[in-house]
């Protein structure tokens, strides 16, 4: 979470950090701030100007825009708050008490408490309640004490200060760093905590994601752990922790960010569930293209040998990404015939099961930077590394939306969903990529594996490319549906979804998206889970929504439907028509499908309906509070 980014070159920074920033608000929208360095040409001294505001970006804005920031380096935030309440004292930059020294960060600085109390027992007055303002104030400490060292330039004492004071900190940190005494000088480092460079004619921008490089530059080198890079308007020296120069050459990035708009849709998050059609046209056509084999019948460049020697699966993601490798997961079983199972990343790092050979690791993330799925993703190839044996040898493959990410580059084996740039906090179309992405794994398992007639996977290809147009037909009629229905939630505090087999994480991730956007309490549980206790919640004020789908548990979820109409729940089903779903006082009709595909067609009611439940309550559906889109924290 929170976005950085900082310049340094011959024009004004702050217009170029206003925009990289904007770019980088999905991290963050609980303030932003930024500071820039000029000289006083009076006094010839260099002075820093910081400018924060509270909440969006936007506030930001009209305050430069009256009062400016003059200066050709800078450094820029948005932030989403972790150590302290999201108020504009405890906004980035952070300042020194002499105003000279500003830094902004990304990452949790896990030993501040130490830091912070050993700084006030010296006299330093804290400012905020934040992790990150130990660093302006050690780095000063830092600077004095080289100042009286005697003849140090200032760039290069400003570098080694902050070399310094990085090996003081725990925890992970992108950072970036200026100082009134050097108007030419940015020092940024990085651990735990992405941070990339772009390199421009005479000018250089740093940034959390590539993202914030569109319009800017395309060539771009990410920071690797420990290091840290010092950069003048005449180039760029990356050092590692020991001070050694490092060498890499940046490159190209491909998917140069364009500017997404609105369009005719109210937010980004109903566009972005009507774009689902073009994810799954888009994913045919690159993954599952007619003419292909028999034997490989998706197109995905693995070896056979990567299949056959895989004896079970473990995925670990976070939120919605963990919804769909729990799909994932049911079709790998299901389908495929090969165990799999699924972790929350932020569990596995800290519980993971006794080590199996021949375990394929998959991290599902669609921004490529959850620090919990990364942080998981390592530990695991860690400790199947100290064992030094072929059998337990880390094997891993990333499904991302971003492939200029950091598990893009963590892990070799990487799969992009290709759904394009998702804006909307509430993830719909990237979920929708990677449903898909299963889907052609299970299917390339199956193959491989020989567990599945080959009539079998046709049927189950055939039915993937009628998805498209079921999609646009489905969004046509549900967002009418769904609108309409969204009324009758005016009141409501509490919603149950139920689902089971293969629609069980629907219900789930159902569940995830109306709280996240509107603020109500939902719940998804397997249907055959209510009369064990969850049942208690109902009375006529809380709406159970069931998925009941043709299948092997269809007649089960409408009998388990019944008995929460039977306690006077007012009951929504996302079912085909047919005379056992008139047991439905609101049917948002499917139509009858292959269990196996199913999902792909349940979540979308389910989707408009929390998008026009919240729209209807008017509340702020792309960035909804507390949350951000990429969370970098653990
Ligand atoms: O970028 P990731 O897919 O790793 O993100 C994981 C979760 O943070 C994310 O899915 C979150 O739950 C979304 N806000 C869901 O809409």
């Amino acid at each position: 979470m929170c976005g950085i980014v900082a310049l340094v070159g011959s024009r004004e920074a702050s217009p170029v950090l206003l925009e990289g920033l904007k770019r980088l608000e999905y991290r963050g929208y609980d303030s932003a701030g930024l500071a820039t360095v000029t000289t006083d040409t009076d006094t010839q001294k260099g002075f820093i100007t910081c400018k924060k505001a509270e909440g969006k970006l936007f506030n930001l804005v009209d305050l430069i825009s009256v009062e400016g920031a003059p200066g050709h380096i800078g450094i820029g935030h948005t932030r989403w708050a972790t150590h302290g309440k999201p108020e504009l004292r405890n906004a980035h930059p952070h300042v020194d008490s002499l105003g000279k020294v500003a830094v902004v960060q990304n990452g949790i600085i896990e030993n501040h408490t130490l830091l912070r109390e050993s700084l006030q027992n010296k006299g330093i007055k804290f400012c905020s309640e934040t992790d990150t303002e130990v660093i302006p104030h050690l780095i000063s400490e830092e600077l004095s004490r080289l100042t009286q060292d005697g003849a140090i330039p200032n760039g290069e004492m400003l570098f080694l200060a902050v070399k310094e004071v990085l090996n003081l900190l725990q925890g992970s940190y992108a950072l970036a760093v200026i100082w009134a005494e050097t108007p030419d000088v940015l020092i940024v480092a990085k651990n735990k905590a992405p941070l990339l460079i772009g390199f421009a004619q005479g000018e250089f921008l740093c940034a959390s994601d590539s993202s914030a490089f569109a319009g800017f530059t395309r060539t771009v080198l990410p920071l690797e752990d420990k290091e840290l890079a010092l950069l003048t308007p005449l180039g760029v020296e990356i050092y590692d922790s020991l001070g050694e120069r490092q060498h890499r050459t940046p490159s190209l990035i491909i998917n140069s960010e364009k500017d997404i708009e609105k369009g005719q849709f109210r937010h980004f998050m109903l566009k972005e569930i009507y774009e689902q059609p073009e994810t799954a046209d888009q994913w045919i056509s690159r993954y599952l293209p007619d003419g292909l084999s028999a034997s490989s019948p998706i197109a995905l460049s693995f070896e056979d040998s990567f299949y056959e020697s895989i004896e079970s699966i473990q995925i670990l993601a976070c939120g919605t990404s963990r919804h769909a490798a729990m799909v994932g997961a049911y079709l790998l079983e299901q389908f495929a015939g090969i165990p799999a199972t699924v972790f929350f990343a932020s569990e596995f790092r800290y519980a993971p099961p006794p080590l199996a050979p021949n375990v394929l690791t998959i991290g599902v993330t669609q921004s490529g930077e959850t620090a919990d799925t990364l942080a998981a993703l390592i530990m695991e190839s860690e400790r199947r590394s100290n064992l030094k044996d072929n059998l337990f040898s880390s094997r891993q493959l990333g499904i991302t939306n971003r492939i200029e990410s950091s598990i893009a580059r963590q892990v070799s084996n990487i799969i992009d969903i290709g759904a394009g740039l998702e804006v909307g906090v509430a993830a719909t179309k990237t979920f929708f990529g990677q449903l898909l992405t299963f889907y052609g794994l299970a299917i390339m398992f199956a193959a491989k594996k020989n567990k599945r007639s080959l009539k079998e996977i046709n049927e189950l290809c055939s039915q993937l490319r009628l998805v498209p147009n079921q999609l646009r037909d489905l969004i046509k009629i549900h967002n009418r549906l769904t609108e309409k229905l969204a009324h009758q939630f005016v009141n409501t505090k509490d919603v149950i979804f139920l689902g089971r087999g293969i629609n069980y994480p629907i219900a789930l991730e159902a569940a995830l998206k109306l709280k996240e956007i509107s603020y109500i309490h939902a719940e998804g549980f397997p249907a055959g889970e209510m009369k064990h206790g969850p049942i208690a919640l109902l009375d006529y004020k809380v709406p159970v929504i069931s998925i009941a789908t043709q299948g092997i548990v269809f007649e089960k979820v409408l009998s388990n439907a019944q008995e929460a109409k039977a306690r006077d729940a007012c009951l929504i089903g996302i079912a085909p028509e047919s005379p056992e779903t008139q047991i439905f006082d609101h049917l948002l009709p499917i139509p009858k499908v292959s269990e196996w595909i199913s999902p792909l067609l349940t979540v979308i009611p389910l989707q408009l309906l929390s998008y026009h439940i919240a729209a209807h309550r008017g509340l702020d559906v792309d960035q909804p509070r507390n949350l951000a889109k990429s969370v970098t924290v653990e």
